[in-house]
């Protein structure tokens, strides 16, 4: 129970959390607290509740955290049926594909970050789509070289080499332990029997309406009478089920080579696509080494290029290494001016140095080497904001030496599998391959199309990441863990486009600096900066005499819709501690 004698500081805490959960749930159907009390009597005795407002789901033997309770159901009972994290990982991604449409895909991409706990190694494995072979520098361009509106969101020409079925079937035949049949099977159910839309997915499907309604393919799995299904309507895709039941049958050779490539293929063609059978055939995943780096005493081990999260989560934190968060307060004036100064430098270097390492050379080692944070750190005045226009990308060199959606899951083992993978907006392209049931994305669009010019997320970028065949566009996707005395302590990520690295961030940041469990690292209100627009983005419920501070230091302050949706699992006394992010109500940490 909260009592009147409770400090001030406390209080504060209290009220700017329970304000950022009651502002990130206004529309939510769901309660915004998940109720899973502590699995077993040890757990309650060693978690204090007294002390914590928001309490996190607690087990002992395995946790999954996603944004759609029917995957994470999926998930727990992988775990629940002997499976490792990876096993529960693959079952979900594909039983996200038909749970969350709009960011769950096979037709889309992304990564999955594995700590495998009986050799201790950890891998990022690239699942990233790549461009076609035909795909070129200037195909975004009209002949005066202006972009052509819609072309690289809305059209077959916005549609990367999909990676996330081959990525699935590496990692269950790498890491995992079942066939993949056995993981896909509870999907192709989910498929064709249909579940019912939530508020949450049929806002989304509303918000699409013009993109998707082009679409024959589309509109016949997401339409019912002449518009985007209602809240409650039952969504069946038999298409996808069928889909599903190919890959279950002949693995991802059914994708990139038979039935389902075939009619990939047939679209594209028909449509003026660039994507050819070749494109879909020589399609690779990538084992990466992950980027590392170190916060008060934590390990930090996260997403590599082509994603910039990995490398901007640890130059941020260098920065902001030097500062004593805890002494200026959680979300105080202070706190997040110096953190969104920090931003802004990394924002700024993503514009110039990031892009595919295969490549393009990234200053990697520079980035996040912590005389480089120093050098960068200096330049930030405590008192102003510096305005946008007079930052402009370092010099790592010399150092050398949305929609999208996010899960992680651990098991007992020591396991650990953080996917976050996307068809980039909601829905991608909001094309379906005709006969497959499956979603293709817009990836193409994270390209920057033209030097200078912000892509949907406001982000620029210049020549390292402009489009090239074969190249894979650059991400913000930051799946991470954190590590202490080598072990791992806190798996997290999350979607939000340019926003996932600030989100990701503050996660690390709360749980670190500020002893928050991962509910309340969750529930607390985020702010944002990428340098252009040169803007400091708050969610709504930061108190006015903070707004005030930090406009009297120059900030350009906006007050916008919530950012990111956290999925984050917590080793705390030998327990796994996990919550899903209050702003979807839909999303689910289960643990048993
Ligand atoms: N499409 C969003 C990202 O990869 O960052």
């Amino acid at each position: 129970m909260l009592t009147q004698t409770r400090n001030y500081r406390y209080r504060l805490l209290i009220s700017g959390i329970a304000l950022a959960a009651l502002t990130a749930c206004s529309t939510a159907t769901a309660p915004a607290i998940q109720s899973a009390p502590p699995a077993t009597q040890a757990a309650a005795a060693a978690y204090d509740h007294d002390m914590d407002v928001f309490h996190p789901v607690i087990a002992r033997n395995g946790m999954v955290a996603s944004e759609q309770e029917l995957a994470s159901q999926i998930g727990l009972n992988v775990l629940k049926g002997g499976g490792n994290a990876v096993d529960a990982a693959v079952a979900m991604g594909f039983a996200l594909a038909v749970a969350l449409p709009n960011a769950g895909n096979l037709g889309g991409g992304g990564f999955m970050m594995v700590h495998d706990a009986k050799t201790g190694k950890d891998v990022a494995l690239d699942f990233r789509e790549v461009a076609p072979l035909a795909a070129s520098r200037n195909m975004y361009l009209d002949e005066k070289g202006n972009i052509i509106n819609g072309k690289s969101l809305f059209t077959h020409s916005a549609i990367g080499v999909p990676g996330t079925v081959a990525g699935m079937a590496h990692a269950a035949q790498k890491w995992g332990t079942q066939p993949l049949a056995k993981l896909i099977q509870p999907s192709i159910d989910l498929a064709e029997k249909g579940f019912p839309v939530s508020e949450t997915l049929a806002k989304v499907l509303r918000q699409e309406t013009r993109n998707m309604g082009k679409w024959e393919a589309s509109k016949a799995i997401y339409w019912k009478d002449g518009a985007p299904l209602k809240p409650g309507d039952l969504l069946i895709n038999k298409d996808l089920g069928n889909s599903l039941r190919l890959i279950s049958r002949d693995g991802a050779k059914a994708f990139y080579e038979g039935e389902i490539a075939q009619k990939i293929v047939a679209d594209m063609a028909k449509n003026n696509g660039p994507m050819t059978a070749q494109d879909l055939r020589e399609y690779k995943v990538v084992e990466r080494e992950p980027v590392r780096g170190t916060y008060r005493g934590y390990q930090i081990v996260t997403m590599p290029p082509p994603s910039s999260g990995g490398a901007h989560l640890v130059q941020i934190l260098n920065m902001m290494e030097r500062w004593p968060l805890k002494d200026w307060g959680h979300n105080s004036a202070q706190t997040v001016h110096h953190m969104a100064e920090a931003m802004k430098l990394a924002y700024a270097d993503r514009s110039e140095y990031l892009g595919d390492p295969d490549f393009v050379k990234i200053p990697l080692k520079g980035l996040t080497s912590k005389k480089y944070a120093d050098e960068l750190a200096k330049t930030i005045d405590p008192n102003r904001a510096r305005p946008a226009k007079e930052i402009k990308p370092g010099k790592p060199q010399p150092y050398e030496s949305d929609q999208t959606t996010h899960y992680s899951v651990m098991d007992k083992a020591g396991n650990i599998a953080a996917v976050t993978y996307t068809l980039n907006t909601n829905f991608g392209s909001g094309i379906v391959a005709p006969g497959t049931g499956i979603m293709m994305n817009n990836e193409m669009d994270d390209f920057s199309a033209k030097p200078g010019v912000p892509n949907a997320y406001g982000l620029v970028g210049g020549d390292a990441n402009a489009v090239g065949p074969r190249k894979r566009p650059l991400s913000s996707m930051t799946p991470t863990f954190v590590l202490k005395d080598g072990k791992p302590w806190l798996v997290t990520g999350s979607p939000g486009g340019a926003r996932i690295i600030t989100t990701v961030l503050q996660q690390v940041v709360n749980a670190i600096d500020f002893g928050m469990n991962p509910a309340e690292g969750a529930a607390a209100l985020r702010f944002h900066h990428q340098w252009t627009p040169d803007e400091l983005r708050l969610e709504k419920g930061f108190s006015p005499d903070s707004i005030a501070l930090l406009k009297q230091r120059g900030q350009n302050v906006a007050v916008k819709a919530a950012m990111g949706r956290t999925q984050s699992i917590q080793i705390r006394n030998g327990e796994f501690w996990g919550y899903s992010d209050p702003r979807n109500p839909d999303g689910k940490t289960l643990g048993y």
